[in-house]
């Protein structure tokens, strides 16, 4: 397959890695010394830019890479920027292109609560020393039968949990994306009950497939898709893969999600890619992949069959879509 090539950066621009370190240190000490100054005894303060350079210098490094959608040629990066469904911006596939600029992400956090015994609000810089970054390339299927192939930037779901000890009652896990109708138009529009909201079992959210996503291309996720950190369940329809998140919580009974508490019949909780399941609406069968002409068969778990068909063996999958 036509490999794509990250943009070259001149050697000149390079800072060495040592001075850049010292520099860093240096910055990070009189920022804590000024703060210190100024709010003795308050809340150590989020410093603004600390995961954009911690996440710039970590994207230097060569990262590991997983072809995990075979041969097939990578969507280019015009598409995956041009084309999405980010309702928090509207619901034109191009109005996240357009609107996205609006979306603060930085500084950004993350609770995670519930039933785990660390619950925390984790700032995303340290989340990113944490994690070890790898690429993977994953077919995304859309429910609306369109498909990419996308070079992804992040790390296993599951060991972000795992530093969070999930108790023997965490049987799902609910995602909730960043609320904030002054930036982000579409929630001045009840399309959904914001904050969009996802979730998986704790199997699913602890397979190894299973991907919180902190850029694409080689390159800081860009706002439009999902800014600064996304899930990617590569089996699922895309809708799953919710964006922007700020919270991830562990629970017992199985939670609403946003699109069935919208319409049940048109979106299951499961939501796998089933060829044989069709939306109410139209086929599942086929899937138009973008960039391309014509269209292609659409495959069962959305070609990860071999890896996750396990977690679903003694279900009928057509009663759960
Ligand atoms: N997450 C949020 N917060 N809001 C959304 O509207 N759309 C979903 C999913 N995650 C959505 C979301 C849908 S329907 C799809 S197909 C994918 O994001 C699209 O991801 P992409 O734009 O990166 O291709």
């Amino acid at each position: 397959m036509g490999r794509y090539r990250y943009p070259a950066i001149a050697e000149s621009e390079v800072t060495p890695r040592a001075l850049f370190e010292q520099r860093r240190r240096f910055l990070a000490g009189s920022a804590a010394l000024a703060a210190a100054a100024l709010l003795p005894g308050a809340l150590w303060p989020r410093r603004a830019n600390a995961w954009p350079s911690l996440l710039e210098s970590r994207l230097e490094d060569s990262l590991p890479s997983r072809e995990m959608a075979g041969d097939e040629a990578l969507t280019s990066r015009r598409d995956i920027t041009t084309y999405n469904n980010f309702y928090e911006f509207g619901t034109r596939k191009s109005d996240p292109d357009v609107y996205a600029h609006r979306l603060v992400t930085d500084p950004w956090s993350v609770t995670i609560e519930g039933e785990v015994n660390k619950a925390r609000s984790v700032a995303l810089e340290d989340i990113l020393r944490d994690m070890d970054l790898e690429e993977r390339i994953y077919r995304l299927r859309c429910v609306e039968a369109w498909s990419m192939v996308i070079p992804w930037i992040g790390f296993p779901l599951r060991d972000l949990l795992a530093l969070h000890e999930p108790t023997s009652d965490a049987n799902y896990v609910v995602f909730e994306s960043l609320y904030d109708p002054d930036n982000l138009r579409g929630q001045r529009r009840s399309i959904i009950d914001w904050p969009y909201r996802e979730a998986l079992r704790i199997d699913e959210a602890m397979h190894p497939l299973t991907l919180m996503a902190v850029g694409l291309y080689g390159e800081p996720m860009p706002n439009q898709n999902g800014a600064p950190i996304r899930l990617v369940v590569p089996w699922k329809y895309g809708f799953k893969s919710i964006k922007s998140v700020v919270k991830i919580r562990l629970v017992k009974e199985r939670p609403t999600t946003s699109w069935t508490e919208q319409n049940p019949e048109e979106y299951g909780f499961y939501a796998n890619v089933n060829p044989r399941v069709d939306h109410p609406r139209w086929t599942q069968a086929r899937e138009r992949r973008i960039g391309e002409s014509g269209r292609r068969e659409t495959l069962m778990f959305n070609g990860y069959g071999d890896e996750v068909a396990d977690l679903y063996a003694d279900m009928d999958l057509e009663t759960h879509y």
